[in-house]
């Protein structure tokens, strides 16, 4: 718990942040997590992910823009990949972050740069998931998501275990009809808001994925836990909740086999397909998950 707090603290870090993005060798090893850093490079990974039965959504790195005109840059960016997972036969499917389109700055120019990339969704069959990003913007981001939901179908939102909040807002943004992807929360959070015990985040999981099931509105089951996926798995085989009701979702890079494993089995699974140069705070938060990855990323620079 200590080494996931302090990597999360760093994954804040501005001065680490440029120096970190900006050298090759630790550009490097960001690509385990990271599809590349070019829209194409981006698009050739949702193709293959195709070619095995897999869907995908794209991210364009970055959070936490410091002016309008970079907000609008990052939207005209996503309107870009809207259009070429359409031109490649992908399904155009996006998930963005509204400090990425400008909530800190302005929020009806959020909103405005946010409706826009909606709409253009809806007219092209897509769908736009709102990320969630730490808990100062769970309100607002809930917010904004049920009043576009209200003009689009073609939005939905995440939700994350670890906050104590979340059994109410499952149970709002389900009533409002809004598609949710439940994850367990990636953020540095007190204990204020927040479980801290992964037994405790995992209860509130499996409880807040049963209601998810049961509501029928197509969750998205976001995780790479084992024990999770059986528990989702049994308990939609028990109710009769067909496969095609909801679908399993991975980050990109992680748990290769358990993809395959669902894909195999019959489930459907979309993977979250980062690409951009503005990797580092995306990095940061994988490494926290899981500790590990820093013997991984030790043997790596060792093999330099
Ligand atoms: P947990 O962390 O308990 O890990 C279970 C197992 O998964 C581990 O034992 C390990 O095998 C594997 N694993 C997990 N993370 C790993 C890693 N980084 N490297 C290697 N193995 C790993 N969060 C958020 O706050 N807002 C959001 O909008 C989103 N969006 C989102 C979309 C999608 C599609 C996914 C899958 C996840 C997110 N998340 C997120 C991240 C989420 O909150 C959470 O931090 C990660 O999914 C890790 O949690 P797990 O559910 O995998 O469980």
């Amino acid at each position: 718990m200590p080494l996931r707090r302090t990597l999360l603290y760093l994954s804040r870090h501005p001065a680490l942040r440029g120096w970190t993005e900006t050298s090759p060798l630790a550009r490097s090893l960001s690509s385990r997590f990271v599809a590349g850093s070019t829209l194409e490079e981006a698009i050739a990974v949702c193709i293959r992910l195709r070619a095995e039965g897999i869907t995908t959504t794209l991210d364009y790195l970055g959070e936490h823009v410091k002016s309008p005109g970079e907000a609008q840059a990052c939207r005209d960016m996503y309107l870009r990949m809207l259009h070429a997972m359409r031109a490649a036969a992908v399904e155009p499917n996006v998930s963005v972050k509204l400090s990425q389109f400008g909530i800190d700055i302005s929020a009806s120019e959020c909103v405005a740069n946010v409706e826009l990339l909606v709409g253009k969704a809806a007219e092209v069959g897509g769908f736009v998931r709102i990320d969630m990003e730490s808990s100062a913007y769970t309100e607002r981001t809930l917010e904004i998501a049920a009043r576009l939901h209200e003009r689009y179908a073609a939005c939905g939102v995440v939700i994350q275990s670890y906050l104590y909040r979340s059994g109410a807002d499952v149970a709002k943004a389900t009533a409002q009809g809004m598609r949710i992807r439940l994850c367990k929360g990636a953020y540095l959070e007190s204990s204020s808001v927040a479980y801290e015990t992964k037994a405790q985040v995992d209860h509130s999981y499996a409880t807040l994925a049963g209601y998810l099931l049961s509501a029928d509105r197509y969750p998205a089951i976001a995780t790479h836990d084992e024990r999770i996926i059986q528990t989702v798995r049994r308990f939609a085989d028990r109710h009769g909740i067909g496969r095609d009701r909801f679908e399993f979702q991975m980050l990109y890079g992680i748990r290769r086999d358990l993809q395959k494993q669902l894909v195999d089995a019959g489930y459907r699974l979309r993977l979250y397909v980062p690409f951009g140069e503005a990797w580092y705070p995306y990095f940061m938060r994988r490494l926290a998950e899981r500790p590990a990855n820093l013997l991984f990323l030790a043997r790596n620079l060792l093999k330099r």
